[in-house]
């Protein structure tokens, strides 16, 4: 198959150009081609001719978003419009890349893919309306939604928090958010089986297991042989801009059906701290 990217300098673009084996794979970056500009996209993808393209190129500064909105909209939303229309112009299929924060995260109980969509930040509510929008224009597209990404080459969870151990003894980290955190290299591998079984419709792909970012945080500095003390606080202490899920686990239900079974995130963070050293 011949595959294009966008979005291929991101913690996940990254993944899925180091993972994918065996397929033509061309990988976009901004500066390649600016995917709010729909006549760039079109002749990208009218040149690269792909079977599939998948779309991971987003702003993702969620609290950025929320000063930003008009930016949010135009690259989340407006310019995955532009792919899908090239997708669909130049007969490519479309696996657009999504979040946990679609959802306010007041369910007590994993979403399913057909929860409703119920974003509270600009950054949700510009990928939630990208979805809707992309189901429209192609509805053949696959939509995977994922969560709390970290991985190699990019800013991640557990190096700040190994970062921050470096100079200070203690951590305070909130423990009232819970999800799914997400190895990039685990969920560029799902993604891979998902286009090469010509998945459509919602997916849930995340780690297995689920924890508040308090229970992350601990989990990372034993796992790092650290004895920097983690104390758990909760999000008031930590106002941000955006509004953030208190849960936003996925249900891998729709994973499973295809077949695909993803590690818990626990074995997932064993194998980045071991491949960070
Ligand atoms: N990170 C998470 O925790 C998380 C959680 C849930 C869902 N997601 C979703 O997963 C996907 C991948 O996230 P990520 O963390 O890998 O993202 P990332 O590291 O922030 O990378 C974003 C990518 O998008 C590209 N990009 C940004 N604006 C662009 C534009 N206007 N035109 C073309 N390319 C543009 C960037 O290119 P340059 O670097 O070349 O500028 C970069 O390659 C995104 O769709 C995101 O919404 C992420």
């Amino acid at each position: 198959m011949r595959i294009t990217i966008f979005g291929a300098t991101g913690l996940l673009g990254k993944a899925l150009v180091r993972e994918w084996k065996d397929d033509e794979v061309t990988g976009f970056a901004s500066a390649d081609g600016d995917i709010r500009d729909e006549k760039q996209v079109s002749n990208l993808v009218q040149h690269a001719r792909p079977d599939w393209i998948v779309l991971a190129a987003a702003y993702t500064d969620v609290d950025g978003c929320e000063s930003n909105r008009d930016l949010a909209f135009d690259v989340n939303c407006r310019g995955a419009v532009n792919v899908a229309r090239a997708a669909k112009q130049h007969g490519s299929r479309l696996l657009f890349l999504s979040t946990d924060y679609v959802f306010d995260g007041t369910k007590t109980t994993p979403y399913e893919t057909n929860d409703p969509r119920s974003p509270s930040s600009v950054y949700g509510h510009s990928k939630a309306e990208a979805e809707v929008r992309l189901a429209e224009i192609l509805p053949g597209c696959c939509i995977v939604r994922t969560s709390w990404l970290f991985g190699p080459g990019g800013k991640c969870f557990p190096d700040t928090i190994l970062k921050l151990a470096e100079t200070r003894p203690e951590l305070e980290v909130v423990g009232d958010q819970h999800g799914s955190p997400t190895y990039s290299i685990d969920l560029a591998r799902a993604i891979i089986q998902l286009c090469r079984q010509g998945a459509s419709g919602i997916v849930h792909a995340t780690n297995l297991g689920d924890c508040s970012w308090y229970e992350f945080a601990r989990e990372i500095i034993a796992a790092a042989g650290l004895k920097t003390v983690v104390r758990e606080t909760t999000s008031d202490k930590f106002v941000r801009p955006a509004k953030r899920p208190k849960y936003s686990v996925l249900s891998p239900e729709s994973l499973q059906k295809h077949g695909i079974a993803m590690p818990h995130w626990r074995d997932a963070l064993k194998r980045y701290l071991l491949q960070r050293t």
